[in-house]
């Protein structure tokens, strides 16, 4: 049995400590993995490289993914799949892991119900914007990313008595401004789940603002007031004695070593992977609820986008006075 493996859309520390637990436990089972380059782009042109438990060695702690990845345009067109299953097939390809995230298994559902393709999911992508899964591989090494940035942050804050609005990654969701905003012990945390009341927000600062020093705002990048610099100018705009600075994180929250529980995650969804598909499964992702490997349907995976926990919001507004 020959299987191809790719990792999709951003890329999400843990993704590689994921490759070697695909490959590793493909071997132990005498199963062949071929690695494809960037993603579905990689399969459209017959770019890949057959792995072996050696090609995998000293990968674990790095951040990234040696197979590169990218978001196809061309897969979006249903011809460009058509010739995706045409290449798996022509390579003998028996069954495909995709490790990435919502865009990546789009993708993946529709060339496992077009052309009848055994796909599998892994969850790699630190947004843990996906139904079915605890947590998606990269998250918890993202949210620390943020953590230290925002840690440093707090120090200069509280030196100068300023207000600084943070800008974390979430196009769409809220889950790393959540977790690491309660981290850090922020006043404030706007995500895109929720209505963000400007009002609301500039009265709870001017409270905040007269029993500390400093204040931390973070801002996901999708929320529905704007980003960081929008939230910036209007606290601004209110309060024209308050010395208020920017700053966006961007892309240093996708890399970095992953942390000891990216690398556990990976290694048990890697390893999952593969016990899926030799128990026939396909049109699935492999998750980890309450430390269990789950199956889920892409198709659930994708849509019943994962929940923002109300009581975590309330949580973090409560502990912020
Ligand atoms: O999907 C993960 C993510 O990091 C989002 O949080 C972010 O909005 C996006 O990727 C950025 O993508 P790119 O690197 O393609 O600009």
């Amino acid at each position: 049995m020959n299987i191809g493996l790719i990792t999709s859309g951003g890329d999400a520390p843990g993704m590689n400590a994921c490759v070697r637990a695909v490959v590793r436990s493909a071997i132990n089972n005498d199963i062949s993995v071929y690695g494809f380059y960037r993603g579905y782009e990689g399969i459209l042109d017959n770019d890949f490289v057959k792995m072996d438990a050696s090609s995998v060695g000293q990968i674990i702690q790095r951040g990234g993914t040696i197979l590169k990845t990218a978001r196809s345009k061309r897969f979006f067109e249903a011809e460009n799949r058509k010739l995706a299953f045409e290449n798996l097939k022509k390579n003998n390809i028996d069954a495909l892991v995709v490790i990435g995230g919502d865009g990546s298994f789009t993708g993946a559902k529709l060339l496992s119900s077009e052309t009848g393709m055994v796909v599998v999911g892994v969850p790699g992508t630190i947004d843990n914007d996906l139904y079915g899964t605890d947590f998606t591989i990269g998250y918890d090494t993202a949210i620390n990313t943020v953590v230290e940035a925002v840690d440093k942050i707090r120090d200069t804050a509280m030196s100068h008595d300023r207000v600084f609005v943070v800008e974390v990654m979430g196009r769409d969701a809220g889950f790393i401004a959540l977790r690491s905003g309660i981290a850090v012990g922020a006043e404030a945390i706007l995500v895109p789940e929720t209505t963000t009341y400007i009002e609301h927000l500039l009265e709870r600062l001017q409270t905040r603002r007269e029993s500390k020093s400093s204040v931390i705002v973070i801002v996901a990048e999708g929320d529905d007031f704007g980003g960081a610099q929008d939230v910036a100018e209007a606290i601004k705009n209110r309060y024209a004695n308050f010395d208020v600075k920017v700053t966006k994180l961007g892309h240093i929250q996708r890399g970095g070593n992953p942390s000891a529980m990216d690398r556990v995650l990976a290694s048990f969804l890697g390893a999952g992977a593969v016990e899926a598909v030799l128990e026939g499964k396909s049109g699935i992702m492999v998750g980890m609820e309450h430390k269990k490997v789950v199956h889920v349907p892409f198709e659930k995976a994708i849509k019943h986008h994962q929940q923002i926990d109300g009581n975590l919001l309330k949580l973090a507004e409560m502990l912020s006075v």
